[in-house]
């Protein structure tokens, strides 16, 4: 009889010392990103500051308003289509990022559209 309780016993530390171990993980490893929280781009106009995470998450939108090829293609990559140079049907690295970020400002009435508002840095 003692040795049955004192398995219980033994049985409820376990599982209470793997809940504890299970917590402690979940709650001190921090999940790797999917997505960056903020990306500083470097160009002679002056550097750019991008808050990723803002505009997925404070400003709702989503990964394909900007990603619009990732349905296609897997990249996050820009410069993996348009290029430094672009032509007629590929607008060039600098025409895409204009077109985008600052054509989503004037259509939204929201976020930066002078140059030095964006260029601050
Ligand atoms: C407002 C526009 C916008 C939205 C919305 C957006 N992204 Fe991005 N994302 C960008 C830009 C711009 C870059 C930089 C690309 C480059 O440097 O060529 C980028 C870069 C990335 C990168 C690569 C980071 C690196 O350092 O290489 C990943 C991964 C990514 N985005 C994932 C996502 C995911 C997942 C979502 C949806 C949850 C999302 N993005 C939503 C604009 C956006
Ligand atoms: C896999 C290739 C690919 C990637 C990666 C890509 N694009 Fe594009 N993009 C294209 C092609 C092709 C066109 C021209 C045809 C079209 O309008 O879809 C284009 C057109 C555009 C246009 C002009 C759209 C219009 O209606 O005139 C903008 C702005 C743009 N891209 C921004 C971006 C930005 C910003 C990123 C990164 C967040 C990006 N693109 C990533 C292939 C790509
Ligand atoms: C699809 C729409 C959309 C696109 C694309 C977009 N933005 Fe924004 N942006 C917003 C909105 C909405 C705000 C929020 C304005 C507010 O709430 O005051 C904002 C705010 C900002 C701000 C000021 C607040 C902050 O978070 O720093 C900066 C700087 C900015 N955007 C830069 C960019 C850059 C650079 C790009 C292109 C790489 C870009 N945005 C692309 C919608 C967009
Ligand atoms: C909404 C934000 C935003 C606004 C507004 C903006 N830019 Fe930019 N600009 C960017 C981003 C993002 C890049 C791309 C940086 C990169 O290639 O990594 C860029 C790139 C550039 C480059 C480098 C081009 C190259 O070929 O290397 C120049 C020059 C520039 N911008 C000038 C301007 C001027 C002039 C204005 C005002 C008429 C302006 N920008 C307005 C965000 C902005």
């Amino acid at each position: 009889m003692t040795s049955q309780r004192n398995l219980k016993a033994a049985v409820c530390i376990m599982i209470v010392l793997l809940i504890t171990g299970i917590v402690c993980y979940a709650s001190f490893t921090s999940p790797v990103p999917e997505h960056p929280l903020r990306l500083m781009f470097q160009n002679k106009a002056g550097k750019v500051l991008f808050t990723h995470l803002s505009h997925t998450d404070d400003y709702s939108l989503e990964c394909l308003d900007c990603h619009h090829n990732i349905e296609d293609d897997e990249t996050y990559n820009c410069s993996e289509c348009h290029e430094e140079t672009g032509d007629e049907d590929m607008p060039s690295r600098a025409d895409a990022f204009h077109a985008q970020c600052k054509g989503c400002h004037e259509d939204s009435g929201a976020g930066p559209v002078e140059c030095n508002s964006c260029h601050a840095l």
